[in-house]
């Protein structure tokens, strides 16, 4: 693991996984700040996300990752830096401009029609040529036998599911997950996390990962980055990020090596 270069000044894009960057990733952020109002919640931030990569993106209550979610989707805007989708400068604060770049964000509380049924759910958010209603139902089975129920009828973790198939029809370019497993048994978390990484596979796209079962993110993400105050404290591929290296960059702020 390697504390983030950021506060070097050099202006050079990091990786998150240490190793070269392709041209254009599909995800890149450069000196990227965002906030809440007039509250600079995190700045200078450089990260570089290949297309079928997991990015975990962990930190302590209040770090800055949903901000940080929030600022990328354009729900926030932007502060200062940029951020692009394959190479291409994506206007900041804009939803629209977001949306479509292909990025595509699962809010931490699922934000569903909970009065619209499943099937609609999906279909107010499918786009021309894109997955289908009924594709989805290949990808979380379990949501086959509840098509036509009320969101709001669902358990916790079918309605998560709803919330990523959703997504999932937007044919996603960068994913951005929240809180996958708010609320949820660890058992359904696995379930939900070994998806995300068929997602990221099968449709190659970036996705930014945050999960307060941090452990279980590790397990399937590629690369992780550690935020704190704002800052990328350390950065550096999943299986290499030590409960030592995150007590750490967690609350300390330097790393030892
Ligand atoms: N709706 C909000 N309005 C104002 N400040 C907020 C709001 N939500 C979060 N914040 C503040 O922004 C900072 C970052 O929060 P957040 O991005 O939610 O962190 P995390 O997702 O890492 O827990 C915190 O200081 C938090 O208090
Ligand atoms: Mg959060």
């Amino acid at each position: 693991m390697t504390p983030d270069p950021n506060d070097t000044g050099s202006g050079s894009v990091a990786s998150p996984n240490g190793r070269a960057t392709a041209a254009r990733p599909r995800l890149e952020c450069r000196g990227l700040a965002g906030g809440r109002g007039s509250v600079t919640v995190f700045t200078g931030l450089e990260l570089a996300l290949d297309g079928g990569r997991i990015l975990a993106l962990v930190g302590a209550n209040g770090a800055g990752k949903t901000t940080l979610l929030l600022t990328l989707a354009g729900v926030l805007p932007a502060t200062g830096g940029e951020f692009r989708v394959d190479g291409e400068p994506v206007k900041p604060g804009r939803p629209r401009a977001a949306s479509r770049a292909g990025v595509v964000l699962v809010p931490d509380d699922r934000c569903l029609f909970t009065s619209l049924t499943v099937r609609e759910n999906l279909q107010v958010a499918a786009v021309r040529g894109g997955p289908t209603p009924d594709d989805m139902l290949d990808v979380f089975p379990a949501l086959r036998p509840r098509i036509g129920l009320a969101a709001r009828a669902l358990s916790g973790g079918e309605q998560q599911m709803l919330a990523m198939a959703r997504a999932l029809v937007q044919q996603p370019t960068v994913l951005l997950v929240d809180e996958l497993s708010m609320g949820l048994a660890p058992q359904v978390v696995e379930t939900l996390l070994r998806t995300v990484r068929d997602i990221a596979d099968t449709h190659h796209c970036a996705v930014v990962l945050v999960e307060q079962h941090v452990d279980l993110a590790l397990e399937f993400a590629d690369d992780a980055v550690v935020l704190n105050r704002g800052r990328i404290a350390l950065h550096g591929p999943a299986n290499e990020l030590t409960a030592t290296h995150l007590e750490q960059a967690y609350f300390g702020g330097t790393i030892d090596h």
